[in-house]
Parts: structure tokens; C-alpha cells; sequence
């Protein structure tokens, strides 16, 4: 049996109604569901995935309203040689994405998805990115055969009646998502259903249609999050004037002064959630930090020449190894109640832990796969991207201003990737172009986030290497643009948390005590602070910078941790020259005058 495929009356929006329709003819699910995005929605939700073993209840005493997701071990993290760009032009996609004809890929989606619902509801989620009627805000509405995929939405997005009322007959982002495991009649389901053959994450901008299929994991199936929020989103921000970043947007309240917002750009498990909810350490007294959003900004040029912010998201998907009461006590806070986690350890009291909560495991873990845990063993008790899934809203330190639907003035943008060399501590730009070119030449190290080779440095323009939808030549001077428009431009950072000694240890705390960082670059905003000019550009001098209260902290590791070692510079400046050469069709002149020029100051 096939599900009738009529829209409820409710619905005005005709293209919709239709591709519903369109939808369901093709995929065949046994029924529809139109989300209310209600309260008793999700619980019921809940219960079902409880009852088919795909959530598991958490001790209600100890974590009120928590579930544990299980996923397949094949399905754990994003796919970025799964992910594609369909532009109808080649170039447009750039060399930074992974590129096929529209008509291919359609032909091809077609093909796996003939009957991929089979025995499965479809969940039809309309959402909105962002606070509902903001003028900064888009809508997008998702179909899903996943059930985790709609709990999940709810968390991550504002969902429901209320988003199809404001969508009226309006424009949407249609995002279609199977898990592509049809089930026959009477089959009984596997807890995480995915596909092992075929994987597919691809993106139409013509159409600015998503279709994902055989995953259900994170940033593969909530496709609000990357596939629409950046991907998408940077493609209709190029067209209409505006940025779509992998950017963490936080509020510092200097003691007695003036509130600035600053946003943030670190790649995947790079430190953007850690950053968001920073607690200042106390020899810095008085100053307040609060978060509007920890993973996606969406900002746009104002009329008084500012840059204005708003976090799309309602919620945050993030890295739960390595978050502990030392490392971020505020995120720990958050996730008390109410939260979904997905490949965490259990203890037998049904609770979670993850490597970093403790520094001893408790006794007899279940690990993220299920089985008993061996302490003594060379494996993790959870995967190393093990997530959480929480409210904004649940965030002790959330901004008042967070859902503001003007957005919030950015002073200024910050940009830093896992680097165990070479980039020191904190970087000023001479002006907004010298910011485009360190942000474009920016490298990380790879991390869990995604699935492939740990460790490796790779170019990551941005923090939006996965992300960006379109050529990074046409996205550079898309930045030298926006920047031109701008009558108060934001000032540009780079940082670097990650440098390490010769015994391979950290050379700087981290944590609460970026705040020291923060400090001199809101100083700086400010027409304040003291610099040195470098090579690279303008740095903090020992003296610029409150370093009082870290243990051991001296005057020598200070200078080393902002040394510019000239030869591992030019090695650097040669690798940003690979870089351009790949970029080379669309590159802005003055990108490469920039490169020229650093060139010469080495
Ligand atoms: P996505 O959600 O994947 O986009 O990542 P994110 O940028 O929000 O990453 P998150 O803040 O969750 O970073 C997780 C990892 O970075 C953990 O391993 C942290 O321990 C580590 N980390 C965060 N901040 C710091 C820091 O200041 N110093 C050091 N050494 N590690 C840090
Ligand atoms: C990232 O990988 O940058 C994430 C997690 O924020 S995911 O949503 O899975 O992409
Ligand atoms: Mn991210």
C-alpha cells in the first residue's frame, strides 16, 4: 500500500503541494506526515524510535528528557567525497567541490530512490533558518524518511504550522532525504537504517534543490545545517549580497564599556562551540562573554555600512569528546536534559560519557557501538565525533539578543585552523584585503568531523573547504566585495590555539583563556591596544597582551608562540601559490598582489 499523496487543506503553497506529490509517487512511502512541529509531536517520535530500539531512554533522574542514538559504524561522520555540486557549469563548482552533470545525478538519484520509502512514513518538516520573518532569515522544507532526522530538525530549527504560514505561496528550499532502505512487507528494521551501497549528497544550484540519500547522519541528513545553511546559502549569498560562513557568532562585554560581537571561522572540531561559551578566566575581571551561535552565521550588510549577524540555527549538533567542566562547564550545562546523543558511551545506570567528560572512565561502560567496553583496549569508549543534539535556548550563558531578528553589528571576524607549526597565536590584517588573503591561505589539520585521514594539513579557505557551494576564486572576491560595500568594515584576525612544543605539548592553555586574545583584539577594535608590525602582519607584543595567572607562562614562551619562523613561511607562501594555481581561472588580482607582497617581506 501507497500513501494517499493530497496536501491537507492547510497548505497554500502550491509548488510544494505538488513536489510532495512528485516526491511520493516516486520514493513510495507508506504514509505521509505533514509536521506540526509540536511539543507532543516529538515526544511521540520519541516513543516510536524507543519502542523500534533506535533512541535509547537515558536515567530520567540523572538526564531528564535524554535519548542515545546508536548509529551504523559505517555511518558516522560527513562524506566529502559523497558530497557534490550540480551546477550546470563545471567551472562554477570550482575545483573545491566534487562535480556531475545535473541531469546525471538526477538520472542517477532517480534511479536509487524508485521505491527507496518503501514500508517507511515520509515526513514532510518545513523550517525556518533562522528567526521566523527575519529579514535575514530563509525557509526550507524538508522530506525525510527518518524519524530521527525530524526530532532532530526540531532541535536544530524552528519547525511546523508556523513556518508553512509564513511560507504562504512564497519561495522554499525543497531538501529531500532518504536513508534508502526500502523495507519489504513485514521486514523488521534495522536500528539505523542507511544505505552501504550508495551514498549521495548533492546540491542543485539552479534549482537550489538538495537531494541526500543512504545516510542519516548529521550534516548528511539535517540538511538545514551544511547542505542549505552553507552550501546552498552561500550560492544565494553571492547572488543577493550577503555571506553564508562556518562562523560561531559570540558577545563580549568588556567591564563597563561597550558590547561587541565578534564572529568566528574554524573548521570542523577546530573549537567554534568552545569558543561560542567561553568563560573568562578570573584575572580577567568583569568581562562577560555570551553566545549567539556556535557553528553558522548568516550576515548582511546593513544601511548604516555595518555587517549584521544572525545564527540560522535554533540549536547545536556538536562534538561531545573533549567537553568536560574544565573545557567548556557552559556546553556541560546545556546538556543536562533534553538532549539527543548520538554515538556516546553508557554507563550502567544509564548515563553518557565520552573521552575527556573524566579523566578515569567509570566502571563497565557500554561503548558507541553497543558492546562492553574495554578500559585496556586501544579503542575508544566513544566514536571521536560523537554528537550532541540540544536547544539554543538551554545554553546558560545564550545572549538575550540571540533571536533578534535585525541581526547583531560584527566588530570582527576571526579565522583559525589546527596548525602544530608555523601560525602564531593571534594575527592582525593590515586592512579588509590582507584579512580576505589570510583567510583564504588558511590550513588545517583534518579531525573526525569528516570521514577520511586524520591529521592531515590541507588549505582550508575559510573553514568552508566542504562548505562553500561555488568556485572559491568567485567566493574570495565575492569577501572583496562585500567588504568595498562597507562604510565600517570589521576588523581581521587569525589565531592559532594549536601550536606545540618540541615534546609535542599545547604552548598555549586554550579554552577560557582565549579570552586574553579576545581582550586584545576588542582593544584593538576599539583603536587601543599595542602591536608590533611582523612580516605577517600586526601582533601583540608581550606586553599588549594579559597573560597574567597562566602557570609557568613566561616572557620565552610567549616568543616562541608568536615567532615567524621565516623558513617555514616561505614554505607556507609557496603552498598558498599551489593553491592559487588551482584557483587560478577566477582568482582575484589582488589576492595574488597580496601573495606577491608577503612573498617580498620574508
Ligand atoms: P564542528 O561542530 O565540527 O563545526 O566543530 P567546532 O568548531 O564547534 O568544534 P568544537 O568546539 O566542538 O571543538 C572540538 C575539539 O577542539 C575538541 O577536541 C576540543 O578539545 C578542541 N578545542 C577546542 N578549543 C580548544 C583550545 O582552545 N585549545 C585546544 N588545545 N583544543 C581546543
Ligand atoms: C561539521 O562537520 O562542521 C559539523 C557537523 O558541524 S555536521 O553537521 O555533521 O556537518
Ligand atoms: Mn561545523
Amino acid at each position: 500500500m501507497t500513501a494517499a499523496t493530497t496536501a491537507p487543506d492547510y497548505v497554500k503553497n502550491k509548488k510544494l503541494a505538488a513536489w510532495v506529490a512528485e516526491v511520493a509517487q516516486l520514493t513510495q512511502p507508506e504514509r505521509i506526515v505533514w509536521c506540526d512541529g509540536s511539543q507532543a509531536e516529538y515526544d511521540r517520535l520519541c516513543a516510536e524510535m524507543v519502542a523500534s530500539g533506535m533512541l535509547i531512554k537515558l536515567n530520567e533522574k540523572k538526564r531528564p528528557g535524554c535519548f542515545l542514538a546508536r548509529s551504523d559504524p559505517d555511518d558516522v561522520a560527513r562524506m566529502e567525497d559523497r558530497t557534490f555540486v550540480c551546477s550546470k557549469n563545471k567551472e562554477d563548482a570550482g575545483p573545491n567541490n566534487n562535480w556531475v552533470a545535473p541531469d546525471e545525478m538526477r538520472a542517477t538519484l532517480t534511479k536509487i530512490s524508485d521505491g527507496c520509502m518503501r514500508g517507511r512514513t515520509m515526513y514532510v518538516i518545513p523550517f525556518s533558518m533562522g528567526p521566523l520573518g527575519s529579514h535575514i532569515s530563509h525557509i526550507g522544507v524538508e522530506l525525510t524518511d527518518s524519524p530521527y532526522v525530524v526530532v532532530s530538525m526540531r532541535v536544530m530549527t524552528r519547525i511546523g504550522r508556523a513556518v508553512l504560514d509564513q511560507l504562504a505561496d512564497g519561495f522554499f528550499v525543497p531538501c529531500l532525504h532518504s536513508v534508502g532502505a526500502p523495507l519489504q512487507p513485514g521486514e523488521k528494521d534495522v536500528v539505523w537504517p542507511s544505505n552501504k551501497q550508495h551514498k549521495f549528497i548533492c546540491h542543485f544550484p539552479d534549482e537550489k534543490l538538495i537531494w541526500s540519500f543512504g545516510s542519516g547522519y548529521g550534516g548528511n541528513a539535517l540538511l538545514g545545517k551544511k547542505c542549505f545553511a552553507l552550501r546552498i546559502a552561500s550560492i544565494m549569498a553571492r547572488e543577493q549580497g550577503w555571506l553564508a560562513e562556518h562562523m560561531l557568532i559570540l558577545g563580549i562585554q568588556p567591564p563597563g564599556g561597550k558590547k561587541h560581537y565578534i564572529a568566528a571561522a574554524f573548521p570542523s572540531a577546530c573549537g567554534k562551540t568552545n569558543l561560542a561559551m567561553l568563560i573568562p578566566p578570573k584575572e580577567l575581571v568583569g568581562w562577560k562573554v555570551t553566545t549567539i551561535g556556535e557553528d553558522i552565521a548568516w550576515i548582511k550588510p546593513g544601511k548604516d555600512g555595518r555587517l549584521y549577524a544572525i545564527n540560522p540555527e535554533a540549536g547545536a549538533f556538536g562534538v561531545a569528546p573533549g567537553t568536560s567542566e574544565f573545557t567548556n562547564p557552559n556546553c556541560l550545562a546545556a546538556l543536562n536534559k533534553n538532549t539527543i546523543f548520538t554515538n556516546v558511551a553508557m554507563t550502567p545506570d544509564g548515563d553518557v560519557w565520552w573521552e575527556g567528560l573524566s579523566q578515569t572512565p567509570p566502571m563497565n561502560l557500554t561503548d558507541w557501538q553497543g558492546k562492553s567496553w574495554d578500559p585496556d583496549g586501544d579503542k575508544p569508549a566513544a566514536h571521536p565525533n560523537a554528537r550532541f543534539t540540544v536547544a539554543a535556548s538551554q545554553i546558560p550563558c545564550i545572549d538575550p539578543q540571540w533571536e533578534d531578528p535585525a541581526g547583531v553589528p560584527i566588530s570582527a571576524f576571526m579565522f583559525g585552523g589546527r596548525r602544530t607549526t608555523t601560525v602564531p597565536l593571534v594575527t592582525e590584517a593590515k586592512d579588509w584585503t590582507h584579512g580576505v588573503y589570510m583567510a583564504a591561505t588558511m590550513a588545517s589539520e583534518t579531525t573526525a568531523a569528516s570521514v577520511g585521514k586524520m591529521g592531515v594539513v590541507r588549505r582550508d579557505p575559510f573553514a568552508m573547504l566542504p562548505f562553500c557551494g561555488y568556485h572559491f576564486g568567485d567566493y574570495f572576491n565575492h569577501w572583496l566585495k562585500v567588504g568595498k560595500s562597507l562604510t565600517k568594515e570589521p576588523k581581521i584576525f587569525a589565531v592559532n590555539w594549536f601550536r606545540r612544543d618540541e615534546h609535542g605539548k599545547f604552548m598555549w592553555p586554550g579554552f577560557g583563556d582565549n579570552m586574553r586574545v579576545l581582550k586584545w583584539i576588542i582593544e584593538r577594535c576599539e583603536g587601543k591596544g599595542g602591536a608590533a608590525e611582523t612580516p605577517v602582519g600586526m601582533m601583540p607584543r608581550f606586553e599588549d597582551i594579559e597573560l597574567k595567572g597562566i602557570a609557568g607562562f613566561s616572557k620565552k614562551a610567549f616568543d616562541e608562540l608568536t615567532r615567524v619562523d621565516r623558513d617555514l613561511w616561505k614554505a607556507e607562501v609557496k603552498d598558498h601559490e599551489r593553491l592559487f594555481g588551482e584557483l587560478t581561472a577566477r582568482m582575484p588580482a589582488e589576492m595574488i598582489e597580496q601573495r606577491r607582497q608577503l612573498e617580498q617581506a620574508l
